[in-house]
């Protein structure tokens, strides 16, 4: 059976940390996947998810099943982090907790399948890497808005706006939540509040991807968006993921929020959403999602969670502006200040493939091929000699 297969190559984003792994220079800089990084180039484990596990491994007392939509206190939690305490009791609301955010995704395109297979799912002109063969994979068919101008570095929103008015009523929207993948380049307030205009008006559905919750202006103002949605649009989904914001990458946390009419409505969508994940991967693992739940259920934990989501939200804007400084040092005559204008971890460095290959080829600087950087790769011991290889190939 197996000699009808054929190999195929990794993805690209995970074979750059293999690729790094391997490579030996001393000066080598990773702005590949998108992991955060502290100023060591580390990847540390939160000092609030330290304790949590300690208080688990202290006080868990059973690790029997918990069924497919996962842990309760944590799916509470969730919806109360994104939807405002004001909205997290919503009887239109249903929670549940999924293997990271790819694994929300992957179950949201399950439910879309069975409740309207004739519909498209919109994506911004570029996406996450991953959106497309995620999706896509699933069955669910794509199409997409323009959103990023690769020339003038600047979103396209004229051009989305229009797009978004010829979508057919029933279609689905996938908008990133915060900190656009890989462009860095979010939608505005008054932005936001004409895409929910067209999205209310022509009917169409919201998917939101929220994966960095926290990573651009604040927890709370990260949520605006999809609160805003909830307000304009009768059914909406959001796939979250805890794997930034938590730092809990490889221990896969996430949640598939679906936003219906009603409680009779939500009650359906629930029961659907529990069969597709029965028959998926039965239920989802427990042990990062519980490491989040005590987080957000315990005032110590939470304020020193907060704290250190602070920090890197910080560290990620000041990086921001030490790699820009140090680019106009190097390169005066070329414009990067779009990078400065950015959020979250991601900025296209906006170079072309053969330039992203020789910075690979000749200098160790790994980044994905459309020339995204990884801002939070940046140290103040790697900076100069960044901007130094950048202006070499420029
Ligand atoms: C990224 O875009 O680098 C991250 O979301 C990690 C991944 O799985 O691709």
């Amino acid at each position: 059976m197996f000699e009808n297969l054929k190999a195929l190559p990794p993805d690209a984003i995970l074979r750059l940390i293999a690729e790094h792994q391997n490579d030996p220079r001393e000066s080598k800089v990773d702005l590949g996947v998108g992991v955060y990084r502290d100023e060591h180039g580390r990847t540390p484990v939160l000092d609030a998810v330290k304790k949590a596990e300690q208080r688990l491994v202290d006080g868990q007392s059973t690790k029997a099943y918990l069924g497919s939509g996962g842990d309760p206190l944590f799916n509470n939690a969730m919806q109360a982090l994104m939807f405002g305490s004001g909205a997290a009791g919503s009887e239109r609301i249903a929670t549940i907790q999924t293997p990271g955010g790819s694994g929300s995704l992957r179950v949201a395109a399950g439910l879309i399948l069975r409740a309207r297979p004739d519909v498209s799912v919109w994506t911004s002109e570029p996406t996450w890497a991953n959106h497309v063969p995620l999706l896509g994979g699933a069955g669910v068919t794509l199409r997409s808005y323009p959103y990023y101008d690769e020339a003038a570095r600047t979103i396209r929103f004229p051009e989305m706006l229009d797009t978004l008015n010829t979508i057919p009523a029933g279609d689905i929207v996938l908008l990133h939540g915060c900190c656009h993948n890989p462009t860095g380049m979010d939608l505005d307030t008054a932005e936001w509040q004409e895409v929910a205009d067209v999205i209310a008006s022509r009917q169409l559905l919201p998917f939101i991807d929220l994966a960095y919750q926290g990573f651009a202006n604040g927890l709370e103002e990260d949520a605006f968006p999809l609160r805003l949605f909830f307000e304009r649009v009768p059914e909406m989904i959001v796939s979250s993921s805890c794997s930034k914001n938590f730092g809990i990458y490889r221990d896969r946390v996430g949640s598939l929020a679906l936003i219906a009419r009603d409680a009779p409505a939500t009650a359906v969508v629930r029961s659907q959403v529990f069969n597709i994940v029965r028959t998926m991967y039965s239920m989802p693992p427990d042990h990062g999602a519980a490491v989040v739940a005590t987080i957000l259920t315990d005032a110590a934990l939470r304020a020193e969670w907060l704290a250190e989501l602070a920090a890197m939200r910080n560290r990620l804007r000041e990086t921001r502006e030490l790699f820009c400084a140090a680019l106009r040092g190097k390169a005066p005559e070329h414009d990067f200040s779009h990078i400065e204008r950015g959020k979250g971890m991601f900025s296209f460095l906006g170079v072309s493939a053969a330039q992203v290959q020789r910075l690979k080829g000749e200098f160790g600087v790994y980044m994905v091929d459309s020339s995204r950087i990884n801002v939070a790769g940046i140290t103040r011991g790697n900076v100069e000699y960044l901007a130094e290889s950048i202006a070499a190939v420029l």
